[in-house]
């Protein structure tokens, strides 16, 4: 936050215009949740946007124990979720919501095309007789995409296969798998946990070098199932799994750590036990 000031208070000393303030709700490295409130209270004090970034960790606002941290997405003026990352869509699929629809035509529209002009969807929905007298919602205006595939049946068929509850168990589940991750870690001798996950996302390592963990990381990748990515925290690299795939078991986490121990242990020369 006091970045943010700082910032805001610079570009006013120079006579830049804050336009925007963006928070991230579950951010792509750890999952950490910005200050949302904050942020909100600063956007509105500079007259600025506040748009919400919750590509991967809105979706856990489904569960009644994660809302709290999310409250403020309630007074953003845009915010995004990506239903191909946590609902697992399997196709890519970005929803964008903002509190001023009329805002996305201004922006965005070209205004009808010759070929579109009396051949049809000429009518106000509620002037309809047929359904081809309307196009319904016009999302060809409130994008770059003019025409555009059903993506969002996808979202709609996840959620209406899971329901909130199912969402809500889902988000809750993968907490738990990174948990029990964090706890093993913690508890290792020759393991480190670099930051307490706050959503599914956890960033651990070898207690060694960076250069043994990056070997680490190659080994797991050419030798075993268990395939994380990277990142690095307070300088350090880490092993950074991001647990969203609803196949993921308690089995597999455990294998990764057991893995992530064997060969760190193989290339240190540490005696496991
Ligand atoms: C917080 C956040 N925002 C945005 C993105 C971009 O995602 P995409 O390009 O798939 O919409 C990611 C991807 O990991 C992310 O974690």
């Amino acid at each position: 936050m006091a970045a943010l000031r700082a910032a805001i208070a610079a570009d006013e000393r120079d006579g830049v215009v804050p336009v925007a303030v963006v928070g991230t709700a579950g951010t792509t490295d750890t999952g950490a949740i910005d200050p949302l409130g904050d942020l909100a209270q600063v956007a509105r004090e500079h007259g600025a946007w506040f748009h919400v970034d919750g590509a991967y960790g809105l979706i856990a606002a489904a569960s009644p124990a994660r809302r709290p941290a999310f409250a403020a997405v309630a007074d953003a003026d845009s915010v995004i979720v990506d239903p191909h990352k946590w609902l697992a869509t399997g196709a890519g699929c970005a929803a964008t919501y903002v509190r001023d629809a009329g805002l996305l035509p201004r922006a965005f529209a070209q205004g009808a095309a010759t070929y579109q002009q009396e051949s049809s969807f000429s009518s106000e929905e509620d002037d309809a007789v047929v359904q081809f007298d309307s196009a319904g919602i016009p999302y060809m205006d409130m994008g770059v995409e003019l025409s555009a595939p059903s993506r969002g049946v996808l979202a709609w068929a996840v959620l209406r296969e899971l329901g909130r509850a199912g969402v809500a168990a889902r988000v809750e589940r993968h907490i738990g798998l990174a948990r029990h991750l964090a706890q093993r870690a913690r508890q290792h001798p020759r393991l480190e946990l670099l930051l307490e996950p706050e959503l599914s996302i956890v960033c651990f390592r070898y207690a060694a070098s960076d250069a043994v963990n990056a070997e680490i990381l190659l080994r797991l990748r050419r030798t075993t199932r268990s395939i994380p990515s990277s990142t690095v925290v307070a300088g350090h690299l880490a092993i950074r799994p991001c647990f969203i795939n609803p196949r993921t078991r308690l089995a597999d986490v455990d294998a990764l750590v057991d893995h992530v121990t064997a060969i760190g242990d193989e290339l240190t020369g540490a005696q496991p036990g």
